[in-house]
C-alpha cells in the first residue's frame, strides 16, 4: 500500500539522515548549514522533489508565492491562473488589484480560466495554451475563501497530461498551501514543477520551518533562491556526507 505523506515523514526523520550528530559534530555557521541542508533533503524526498527552499527566511505564504512567482516570471511573460481567481492575497502580488510593484507593473501578463462546477475548463486551457506562449501555470489546489471544492490530485494528474500534449515546458506551480496531508501523493509526483506550502501551520510546530517551495528540477530552485539572495553556493556533498 502506498504509504501517506504524514508516513513518510515519519519514517524519514526516524531514519538516519537528519541525527543529532549532525548538530553536533560541527561548529557555528555549519550546524545551520548542515541542519537546514538535511531539512531541505528531506522534506524534497518525500514530496518527490529534486530540491527544496525550506527557510525561515519566507514570512508567509504570500510571501514564498512571491518569490516563487517573480523569480519564474519576466517581462512580457504570461502567467495563465486555471483553477479561477488565486487566493485574495495574492491579489496585489499579480495586479488583479493596482499595486506598483505588482508582476503587471513589472510587465507580466495575466489571465484566468475559472471551474466549471469544480473541474479544470480543459478546452480553454488548451485553446489559450495553443494561441500564445504561455510561461507558467497557476493551480491553488484548496478553496481559500471561495466556496468551490478543493481540487484532487487526480485532477491535477488528468490536467498536467492535458497540458503536456500542448506544451511540454511550461512552468506548472501549484499552491499547496493547506492541502499536503490530505492526499497520499505531492502534485510533484503527477508532473506539476513548482509547488509552495506552509510548513510550519500543518505540522503544528511552533518552532518549525515555516514556508517553503519545492521543485521538480534543480534549476528551477536555484532560480527561486537567487531572488531571495538565499544562500545555495555551498557544497551540499559536505552535508550530505553527515545527512546519510
Ligand atoms: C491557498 C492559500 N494560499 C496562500 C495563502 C497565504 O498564506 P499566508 O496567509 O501565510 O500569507 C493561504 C493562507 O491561508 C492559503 O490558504
Amino acid at each position: 500500500m502506498q504509504c501517506s505523506i504524514a508516513k513518510k515523514y515519519y519514517k524519514h526523520f526516524k531514519g538516519t539522515m537528519f541525527q543529532k550528530c549532525t548538530l553536533t559534530q560541527v561548529q557555528a555557521m555549519d550546524i545551520m548549514i548542515a541542519g537546514r541542508e538535511c531539512i531541505e533533503k528531506i522534506f524534497a524526498e518525500v514530496l518527490g522533489a529534486e530540491d527544496a527552499l525550506v527557510r525561515n527566511q519566507f514570512i508567509s505564504g504570500t510571501h514564498a508565492l512571491t518569490v516563487g512567482l517573480f523569480a519564474l516570471l519576466r517581462p512580457n511573460d504570461t502567467l495563465l491562473a486555471i483553477s479561477g481567481k488565486p487566493y485574495d492575497t495574492l491579489d496585489e502580488v499579480i495586479g488583479i488589484t493596482e499595486n506598483a510593484s505588482s508582476l503587471k507593473a513589472f510587465g507580466v501578463k495575466y489571465k484566468q480560466i475559472d471551474l466549471i462546477q469544480n473541474e479544470f475548463d480543459v478546452e480553454k486551457i488548451q485553446e489559450a495554451l495553443k494561441k500564445e506562449k504561455i510561461k507558467l501555470i497557476h493551480i491553488q489546489r484548496s478553496k481559500g475563501y471561495s466556496s468551490r471544492d478543493s481540487i484532487t490530485i487526480e485532477k491535477i494528474e488528468n490536467v498536467v497530461k492535458e497540458i503536456r500534449k500542448i506544451d511540454k515546458d511550461v512552468i506548472i506551480f501549484v499552491d499547496n498551501c493547506y492541502t499536503e496531508f490530505v492526499e497520499r501523493k505531492s502534485p510533484l509526483e503527477v508532473g506539476v514543477d513548482v509547488i509552495v506550502r506552509l510548513t510550519y501551520k500543518e505540522l503544528r510546530r511552533r518552532n518549525c520551518f515555516k514556508w517553503s517551495i519545492y521543485c521538480r528540477k534543480r534549476e528551477i530552485c536555484f532560480t527561486c533562491s537567487r531572488k531571495t539572495y538565499i544562500s545555495r553556493t555551498r557544497q551540499r556533498s559536505r552535508t550530505n556526507s553527515r545527512c546519510k
